[in-house]
């Protein structure tokens, strides 16, 4: 009972910590722009906004769900409502981190709730893929999902997937057997759309298609090459063997703008590429290559866990600065022109990408 609750305060504290990052990058330094010495566009001219799911956002940056699970006013509940204040004067989107928590104990729930200080932000609830799973007889199905959604007022649901994270952890849930089934049948029935999100792993273009042959709506890559839920289990871990998997396993995955690309590919899915987006010009590289959004998580716990407001728009203010003057250098005046300047894709991420998909093709049609 008690243990999700502990967990999450764990994960928190070894995040703030600890190093918790991938030792490998994200593969966007493999990912090129063409310098362009006539833009022929005004820098004041260029336009950041993006639509997604039928709403349109002022930047293509979107908070990745982090927390919830504690009483009110508590750690929990602070860091969602800073990231929540910082989104509603953004106009960007935010998820909360998982309601499993909430649904458990439903007392917890104003710690999910940010309609308060946040009445127009694109929220985003949160629950992991396992609990769906066939095999647990206490399975989450519609009932959990309108709960999780509607309690705290949010617009659309991430269901998480993370069986690295649940793999190398000694109490995980491991049981992923009818979750595809489980969700195409929830898909069906639920009024409100569904993100399906990776924590740190990537999303390949075989289960990207099965996604959006469920009528799935959205895909979060959730990438590797930054929060590694790995390093964090390995620092949970209470006993040597723990210990050995979680560090064997640290840097498993794939990379973030390998994932893009694995994604934008084969579906036609809305794409967040979050994952070790840290600059700017990294989440540039992401929408050229076909992301709606670039997601962050990590950089902004800091000041949210001291409810900093101004430190967390402060960050994503320098991320957009960043993202429109890598624009302004490739004479892009809006995202979707973005997606057409040339990109030069070399080392390793072309060497997988060339083993996996049509390189030119993709680079033609992103
Ligand atoms: C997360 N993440 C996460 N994801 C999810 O779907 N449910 C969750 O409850 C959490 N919890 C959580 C807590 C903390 C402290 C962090 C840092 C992250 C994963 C997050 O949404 C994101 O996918 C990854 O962290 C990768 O992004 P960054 O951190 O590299 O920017």
């Amino acid at each position: 009972e008690e243990l999700t609750i502990i967990r999450k305060f764990e994960h928190i504290e070894h995040c703030l910590k600890r190093n918790v990052q991938a030792h490998v990058s994200n593969g966007f330094e493999d990912v090129h722009f063409v310098h362009m010495s006539l833009p022929e566009i005004d820098k004041d001219e260029i336009d950041l906004s993006v639509e997604f799911l039928g709403r349109k956002f002022d930047y293509p940056i979107f908070i990745a769900g982090m927390t919830g699970g504690t009483k009110g006013s508590q750690l929990a509940g602070r860091i969602n409502k800073t990231l929540a204040k910082a989104a509603q004067e953004l106009n960007i989107p935010m998820g909360v981190g998982s309601q499993r928590a909430m649904i458990r104990k439903p007392e917890t729930w104003e710690s999910y709730y940010v309609r308060d200080v946040a009445p127009d932000v694109f929220l985003v609830g949160n629950l992991g893929a396992p609990q769906f799973s066939e095999t647990i007889p206490e399975r989450y199905g519609i009932e959990e999902a309108l709960k999780a959604v509607e309690t705290i007022q949010a617009d659309a649901l991430a269901i998480h997937m993370n069986p690295l994270q649940e793999s190398v952890q000694p109490e995980g849930d491991t049981q992923y057997r009818g979750v595809l089934k489980a969700l195409a049948e929830l898909k069906a029935e639920f009024p409100y759309p569904i993100i399906a999100k990776e924590t740190g792993a990537g999303v390949s273009k075989e289960v990207a298609v099965r996604l959006e042959s469920i009528g799935i709506d959205a895909i979060d890559v959730g990438g590797l090459g930054g929060t590694s839920w790995s390093a964090v289990e390995y620092y949970r871990a209470k006993d040597e063997m723990g210990r050995n998997l979680a560090l064997r396993f640290w840097d498993w995955g794939i990379k973030t703008a390998i994932s893009v690309a694995e994604v934008r590919y084969s579906t036609e899915l809305p794409i967040i590429a979050t994952g070790g987006m840290r600059d700017g010009i990294t989440m540039a590289k992401a929408l050229a290559m076909g992301a709606t959004f670039a997601g962050v998580a990590l950089p902004l716990l800091k000041p949210a866990v001291k409810g900093d407001v101004e430190g967390v728009i402060k960050i994503l203010r320098r991320y957009i600065e960043e993202i429109r003057n890598a624009m302004f250098l490739v004479g892009a005046k809006n995202v979707e022109e973005l997606r057409r300047v040339p990109l030069v894709i070399t080392g390793f991420t072309r060497e997988w990408l060339e083993q996996r998909i049509d390189l030119r093709e993709y680079l033609r049609s992103r």
